[in-house]
């Protein structure tokens, strides 16, 4: 077996105890699953777009011998590319935002990653557009996923994440919830699932400003939209406040022992929001995109706002 292989196949967890207001129960008959897919092996969801990716180059002959992987991402994508590369023999290079937390940086280069740095005002869209030119300048060197664009990412989470859930909850699942990066998570698991129930209610969360902490999500309507973005995929859509879920960050720790991401967090948060708005038996499934140890030199798990540095 090779590390590779650890990929996908993650426990899916009951959320028992957590509750929107501490010391106010949850609605009764709401229950509430999360996917801990900080057991994949490089700690984040995105081992599971990036290894559909890279087996597709090799299988389609665009990654071979002398290639060198390269993408922009916020830095989860970028761990898994690490791994997978270090695993499977390929170099890797990533563009990602300058204030990226020096956590994510220092793991892709003890993976043997070359990080390059962009303009932290651009955030990733900076870095997407910087890594096209450079593809652009010179095609030969590089097996490009872009990750946005290509249909792997989002069939990963068709073919896995969603068909996990699907047999995890024996098909009793009411409620899909989670947030969105390139959105393949989203769009695949939320695919999946529909063809299975269509009265599985399918619900896309996002931060609710343009500006936000939430690392790894976009605010669609302010960015440039991945390619197999299709909004009509969601049934509803929730907005979250950053500050609310960095507090939920600090609680899913203390109360339920999960030290996970502000992007599962501000997940959980939105599950906890729907709940108390559902009066009718309910099983909610969320997803916990990534481990919180990676954000730990950051700001927002001492209550003092936050950010990465
Ligand atoms: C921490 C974190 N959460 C959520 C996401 C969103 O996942 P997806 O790109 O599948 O929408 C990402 C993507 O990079 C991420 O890094």
């Amino acid at each position: 077996m090779n590390i590779v292989d650890l990929v996908g196949n993650t426990p899916l967890l009951e959320l028992s105890k957590i509750s929107l207001k501490p010391g106010k129960p949850r609605p009764s008959g709401v229950v509430l699953y999360a996917k801990a897919e900080f057991c994949n092996p490089s700690g984040s969801i995105k081992d599971r777009a990036a290894k559909a990716m890279i087996r597709e180059g090799i299988a389609e002959g665009t990654l071979g011998p002398g290639k060198t992987i390269i993408d922009a991402t916020s830095g989860n994508t970028g761990i898994a590319y690490s791994m997978i590369g270090a695993a499977l023999g390929f170099p890797v290079k990533v563009f990602l935002p300058a204030n990226a937390s020096m956590e994510r940086k220092g793991i892709m280069r003890q993976y043997g990653a070359e990080i390059v740095e962009t303009s932290p005002l651009e955030g990733s869209d900076g870095a997407y557009l910087a890594v096209r030119e450079e593809v652009e300048a010179h095609p030969e060197k590089y097996f490009y996923p872009n990750q946005y664009n290509n249909d792997a990412n989002w069939k990963a989470h068709y073919q896995g994440t969603g068909r996990e859930i699907w047999e995890q909850t024996q098909g009793t699942l009411t409620h899909f919830i989670c947030g969105m990066g390139t959105s393949g998570t989203f769009m695949g698991t939320s695919r999946r699932l529909k063809e299975l129930n269509p009265g599985v209610s399918m619900i896309a969360v996002q931060p609710d400003s343009p500006f936000h902490g939430i690392e790894g999500t976009k605010h669609m309507a302010s960015t440039i939209k991945p390619g197999f973005y299709d909004e009509k995929q969601a049934d509803a859509f929730l907005e979250v406040n950053t500050e609310e879920a960095y507090q939920l960050a600090r609680r899913l720790a203390r109360e339920e022992g999960i030290h996970a991401g502000v992007s599962s967090a501000a997940n959980v948060l939105a599950a906890l929001k729907l709940a108390e708005t559902l009066s009718a038996p309910a099983v909610i499934v969320t997803i916990l995109c990534d481990t919180g140890m990676r954000y730990v030199s950051d700001q927002f798990w001492y209550g003092n706002g936050g950010g990465s540095s």
